[in-house]
């Protein structure tokens, strides 16, 4: 008797054991690493637009019709096209550059890639939603939220093994009664159990917390959208331009030292160098068509066309650019060339002398006040320090939270730079000579009474807290 309880209660937490492992088998993390590291210098990580490679969303569905050949293919894509397979033949002539064969990669390893290749190609991020991933510690900002589903599974698993447990024992402790001879009530069985009024009154409670949790937590999490990385119209990269090329970032946006926004460049300041730069080393004229289109350039003679040509007109112009860009680089390959040319004209129908519509992604509510000017000029906080490591992201993403509590955070711990330049190295344009003082706080009211504490030692220090920086109305219109 008590064998068998025990044998079904190993049975059971086999079972549960095996659908946890199951829910864990394609690990889209490790697809994530594996991608990072062996794909993404060709793929595109938005898993939407092109670069050196197709973009990869959909790629297990295009392959379907040929079982297990997307494995043969990653592994190596020559030796497959030159077996015959239809669909390699025709994907091996996508592009003049190849892909590397990757010999090595296990079937487990390329399921974890493709499971997040199509994770990421869906919602933009590994674990959606992606929108209430808001944490209010900016030191987390880069770590990958872990799933909310796996946290349900492990509570119900958990909540299954206290029942089974606790049957377990009552069945023990029962079994010891009858043993001593005492008598006993008939054993309830487990609907009995569950049915019981007080565990029904215990679900319902449970729920109703659990569902005003999540209801608050979301209506504060609205809009707030940390981790935002959308895919812009244009492939444009920081990495490339703040980054290798070490462009300053109030090049493009001036407006951040001098006034409430920071700006994004009209698409005449990007002309500034591409009257030039013609041809990226990484898109080639795919991006960069646009951005002449948008300005209404014409990279033949550096000059801007008139207002009133005909989108015909100008599509012939860039026709005969890209005609001309195209022969010095590929001349053997003239027969795509036509289809590849008709194929960047049509990227940008409908946008001649139009702006480019740059996705927003840092957004605060309309009830808060917030001035670049005030932080970056005055408060000497970089750039990096509230948008993360910005000259090495390929795609732009939102770094901080922007909650209340990110902002009165900063507040509480940071000092006042009562002097010039100490922030920023001695070469950035808005660094100033650490000896002499920060203009904007000499007709401070308190500017005397704290600087003369400082230089009698009676205090280290003076926060932005303490010169009313949590004060509602300096942050709340
Ligand atoms: C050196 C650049 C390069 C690397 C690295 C690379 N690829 Fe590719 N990939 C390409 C190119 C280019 C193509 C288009 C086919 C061609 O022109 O040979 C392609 C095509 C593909 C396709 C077919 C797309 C479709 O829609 O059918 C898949 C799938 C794919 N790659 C997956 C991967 C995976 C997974 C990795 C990482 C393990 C990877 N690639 C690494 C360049 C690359
Ligand atoms: C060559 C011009 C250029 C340079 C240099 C540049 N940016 Fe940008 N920046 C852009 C463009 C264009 C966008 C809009 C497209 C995008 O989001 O990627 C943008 C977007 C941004 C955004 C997001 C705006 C939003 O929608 O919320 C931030 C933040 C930003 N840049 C910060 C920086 C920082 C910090 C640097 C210096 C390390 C820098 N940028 C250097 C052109 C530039
Ligand atoms: C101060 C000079 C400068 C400005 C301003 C500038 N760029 Fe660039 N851009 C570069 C350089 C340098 C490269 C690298 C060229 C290469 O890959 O060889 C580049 C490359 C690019 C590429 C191609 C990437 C590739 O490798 O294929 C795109 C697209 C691009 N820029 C878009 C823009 C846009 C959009 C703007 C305006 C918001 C802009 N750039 C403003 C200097 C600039
Ligand atoms: C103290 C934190 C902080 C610093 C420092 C900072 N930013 Fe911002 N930035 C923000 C916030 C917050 C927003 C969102 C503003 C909004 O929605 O009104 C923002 C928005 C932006 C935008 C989007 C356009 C806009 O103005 O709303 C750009 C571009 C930008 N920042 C660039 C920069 C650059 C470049 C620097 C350095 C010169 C910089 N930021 C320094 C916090 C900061
Ligand atoms: C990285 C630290 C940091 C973050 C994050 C930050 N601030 Fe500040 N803030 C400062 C510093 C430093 C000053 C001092 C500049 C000054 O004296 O005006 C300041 C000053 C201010 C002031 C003027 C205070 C006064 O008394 O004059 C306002 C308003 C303000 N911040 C709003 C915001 C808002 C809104 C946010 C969040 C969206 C925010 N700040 C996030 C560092 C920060
Ligand atoms: C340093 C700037 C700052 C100060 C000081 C500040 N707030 Fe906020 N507050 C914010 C920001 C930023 C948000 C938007 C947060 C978001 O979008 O989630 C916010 C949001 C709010 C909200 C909306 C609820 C929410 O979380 O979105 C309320 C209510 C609020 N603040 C009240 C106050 C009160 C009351 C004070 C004074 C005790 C105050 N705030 C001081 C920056 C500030």
């Amino acid at each position: 008797m008590i064998y068998k309880k025990l044998f079904n209660f190993c049975a059971i937490i086999l079972i549960i054991a095996s659908t946890s492992s199951w829910v864990l088998a394609t690990d889209v993390q490790n697809g994530k690493s594996l991608f990072m590291d062996k794909c993404a210098s060709c793929h595109n990580n938005s898993m939407v637009s092109d670069m050196t490679g197709p973009a990869l969303y959909g790629a297990q569905d295009r392959w379907k019709k040929y079982p297990g050949a997307i494995y043969e293919w990653i592994r190596n894509s020559k030796a497959l096209a030159a077996s015959g397979n239809p669909r390699a033949k025709v994907m091996i002539d996508w592009d003049d550059s190849e892909m590397t064969a990757f010999e090595n990669l296990e079937d487990a390893q390329i399921d974890d890639i493709l499971a997040y290749i199509q994770v990421k190609g869906e919602f933009g991020c590994i674990s959606p939603p992606c929108e209430t991933v808001a944490t209010e510690n900016t030191n987390t900002a880069e770590a990958e939220p872990t799933s909310p589903v796996l946290g349900y599974v492990l509570f119900v698993l958990l909540l299954l093994s206290v029942a089974f447990l606790g049957r377990y024992i009552n069945s023990l402790t029962r079994l010891s009664q009858q043993n001593a001879g005492q008598v006993v009530s008939p054993e309830k069985s487990i609907f009995g159990v569950l049915l019981n009024p007080s565990v029904v009154k215990l679900l319902i409670f449970s729920l109703v917390i659990f569902g005003g949790y999540t209801t608050v937590n979301n209506a504060i999490g609205f809009g707030r959208q940390q981790g935002y990385e959308p895919t812009q119209p244009i492939n444009f990269s920081h990495k490339i331009h703040a980054g290798d090329n070490g462009i300053d970032c109030q090049y493009c946006h001036d407006g951040a030292r001098k006034s409430k926004h920071s700006v994004i460049p009209a698409s005449n300041t990007c002309i500034n160098c591409h009257a030039n730069i013609q041809n990226g080393s990484k898109d080639g004229t795919k991006e960069l068509i646009k951005v002449y289109a948008a300005s209404g350039f014409n990279p033949l003679n550096n000059t801007y066309l008139p207002e009133d040509m005909s989108d015909e007109d100008r599509a012939a112009t860039y026709r005969k650019w890209l005609k001309s860009v195209w022969k010095k680089e590929w001349i053997e390959n003239e027969k795509s060339i036509n289809r590849l040319i008709d194929e960047q004209i049509a990227s940008v129908a409908g946008t001649y002398n139009k702006p480019i519509e740059w996705v927003r992604i840092h957004n605060l509510p309309d009830h808060v006040y917030f001035n670049h000017a005030q932080h970056v000029t005055v408060g000497k906080v970089k750039c990096e320090t509230c948008h993360g490591e910005v000259a090495e992201m390929d795609v732009l993403k939102q770094h901080a939270p922007l909650s209340m509590g990110w902002c009165v955070n900063c507040h509480r711990q940071t000092e006042v730079q009562f002097k010039d330049g100490l922030v920023e190295g001695k070469n950035s344009p808005y660094a100033g000579d650490a000896n002499t003082a920060n203009k904007y706080y000499t007709d401070y009211n308190y500017y005397e009474k704290y600087h003369n504490e400082i230089k009698e030692g009676k205090r280290k220090g003076v926060t932005v807290e303490e010169i009313g920086g949590l004060e509602c109305q300096k942050c709340h219109y």
